[in-house]
Order: C-alpha cells, then structure tokens, then sequence
C-alpha cells in the first residue's frame, strides 16, 4: 500500500461521520493503475459511503482522496470527467434507447462531436447491445439495463471505472454477464474498484482484494494470499449433533485453533498445523470465505 504516481486512486486518512456515527474510520488505500481492486466487507463496514466519496456524492471529513492525480474536493469535477461511474441503482430513463442514452452521454462527457457515434458503436459493442441498439430502456431486461450502465459509463473511454455492489440482488444469468464485462475491462487494463459483499465476486474478478470492516481495511492481498495468511491452506469441517459442535468449539478455543461454525459444521481452520491432533472431519482447501470470516468473524450471505 505504497503511495505514487503510479495509483489510480489515494486514499489517506479517510474519516466519514454521520453525527456521532463514524462508517468511515481513518481508512488508507491505494489502487494502481490497471489493477482491479475488490472492496469487501460486511454489511455496514462503509464501502457504499467510501464509494460516495469517491464520486463526489458526499464528502469526507477528514483526510484527502486523490483520483487520476486529482484531489478531492477541490478537482472532483475532472476526476469526475475522468472516470466511469456504474452505480449500483439503475437511474435510466426508460423512454429512450441503447443509442440515445450512450449519444447524450457522450456529449456530457465531452467526446469530439467527429466521435461520438464512433464511441457509441463502441460501447455498444463492448456491452454485446448492438442489436438493442434502438431498442427503449422499457423493453430491456433487467440484464441488459445492467449492460447499458456499464457502456454508459464506458463512453469516454474512462481509465478508471468505479462499480458500488455491481450484481447485488441479480439472478446468477445476469451476474455472469456483468462478471463477464468486468472481467473484459480488467484485461484492457482499465483500474477498477468495486465493491461487494460477495466472496466470490471478489474471488474471481479482483487481482487485490481489500477486507473492510468498521470502517478500516483490516487486510489486502491478492484472494490467493489473503486465504494463506487468514485460513491456511487445509480446513476441516466437522458434523455432528449439536452439543458434540458445542464441546469441540470449546476445545478448538481451549487449544487456540482458529475455528468458525459453518452451516451445520464447525470449521477448523489451518488444519495443516495440527498433525496428529486434528480432529476427524472432511478436509477442504481453504479459501477466501473461511478468511473473510477469521478476519471480520461475520458470516456471509
Ligand atoms: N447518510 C447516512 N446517514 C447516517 N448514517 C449513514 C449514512 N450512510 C451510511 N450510514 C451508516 O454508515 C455505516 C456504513 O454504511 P455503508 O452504507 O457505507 O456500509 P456498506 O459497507 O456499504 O454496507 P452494505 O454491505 O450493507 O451495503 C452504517 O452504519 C450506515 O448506517
Ligand atoms: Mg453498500
């Protein structure tokens, strides 16, 4: 988490208060350029009021953000022009089309008018609604919707693209489309941030994933090493009725063994280090949900 010329984004000193409620909590983070970063956290941990900040929705109060070089408050306008923006509402208007949304958006977003129906066709192509091109917002599906929020935040060719909770409450077709596209801006090396509170989101799309939590990034590393360094690499997951979990929890707690209840389970993580100790259960690699947990001791959905 080094500073430089060379992130996308800075973020130092992060404080965000709501009255006597701090969601933001002295918050440090660096995005490179090109990399995708995945902020994960629980429900409540502050992403969705770091994302507004970030855009410009809502400002911190304290510390300094700076977004392609260009510190917030006081520049938020270029940043703004700078970067994309998919937000996590669908805010279109349904009365007009793939190609009439991505025109105006276009001017607002200064393409040279020489360029603009080339920038159109474009991002078209890229969201795959070429063939919706002229269709109205009302007759899209709700995946398609998605797919033109991502086009229209693509219009200026954007190297940086910010995206609240991309697939939170998608069925799992349009989830992969949009993993789909993400995946895509990742490999132009575009600079994504993204927040979620899905695992596996941020297992797959994320080159660094950033654990949130009260307000703090508690952990970043890549999925890979974040899973090493939180859970090990063996897990053993234990059944059985309830009070003999019960009795294994305290015991896993008397000996210091890093453990979750998981389901109908009790998960002994690290099961490695345990050798001949290790109770019997089915052994599973590790991975980032078992981390996520040791880190923020919350369940996810
Ligand atoms: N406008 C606001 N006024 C008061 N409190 C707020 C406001 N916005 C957020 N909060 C509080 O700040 C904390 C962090 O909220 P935030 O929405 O950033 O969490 P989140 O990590 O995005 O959670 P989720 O996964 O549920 O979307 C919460 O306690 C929330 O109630
Ligand atoms: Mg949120």
């Amino acid at each position: 988490m080094t500073g430089g010329p060379g992130n996308a984004i800075e973020l130092r000193g992060i404080v965000k208060r709501f009255g006597s409620l701090t969601a933001v909590a002295g918050l440090d983070l660096s995005v490179p350029s090109g990399v995708c970063l995945g902020l994960l956290g629980p429900n409540g941990a502050g992403k969705s009021t770091t994302m507004r900040m970030l855009t410009g929705q809502t400002l911190a109060t304290e510390g300094s953000i700076t977004l392609l070089g260009h510190a917030l408050p006081a520049q938020s306008k270029q940043a703004r022009m700078a970067m994309g923006v998919v937000p996590q509402l669908d805010n279109l208007d349904v009365e007009l089309t793939c190609r009439q949304i991505l025109s105006i958006f276009a001017r607002l977003y200064r393409v040279p008018r020489s360029e603009r129906e080339a920038a159109v066709t474009r991002a078209l192509g890229i969201a795959n609604l070429g063939a919706r091109a002229d269709t109205v917002v009302r007759d899209l599906s709700g995946g398609m919707r998605r797919r033109l929020l991502v086009a229209r935040a693509l219009i200026h060719r954007p190297r940086l693209v910010l995206l609240d909770e991309p697939t939170v409450g998608l069925d799992p077709q349009v989830r992969q489309e949009l993993w789909t596209l993400i995946a895509g801006l990742r490999a132009d090396g575009v600079t994504v941030l993204m927040s979620t509170h899905y695992i596996e989101e941020a297992e797959r799309l994320a080159d660094t994933v950033a654990v949130m939590s009260a307000g703090q990034i508690i952990a970043q590393g890549t999925p890979a090493e974040l899973v090493r360094a939180h859970a090990g690499r063996e897990v053993i997951e234990v059944y059985g009725p309830p009070a003999e979990l019960t009795a294994l929890t305290a015991e896993a707690s008397r000996r210091g063994w890093s453990h979750r209840r998981s389901g109908p389970a009790l998960a002994i993580l690290n099961a490695e280090r345990l050798d001949g100790d290790a109770p019997a259960g089915v052994r599973r690699p590790a991975n980032l949900e078992d981390a996520f947990v040791a880190l923020t001791g919350e369940e996810i959905e």
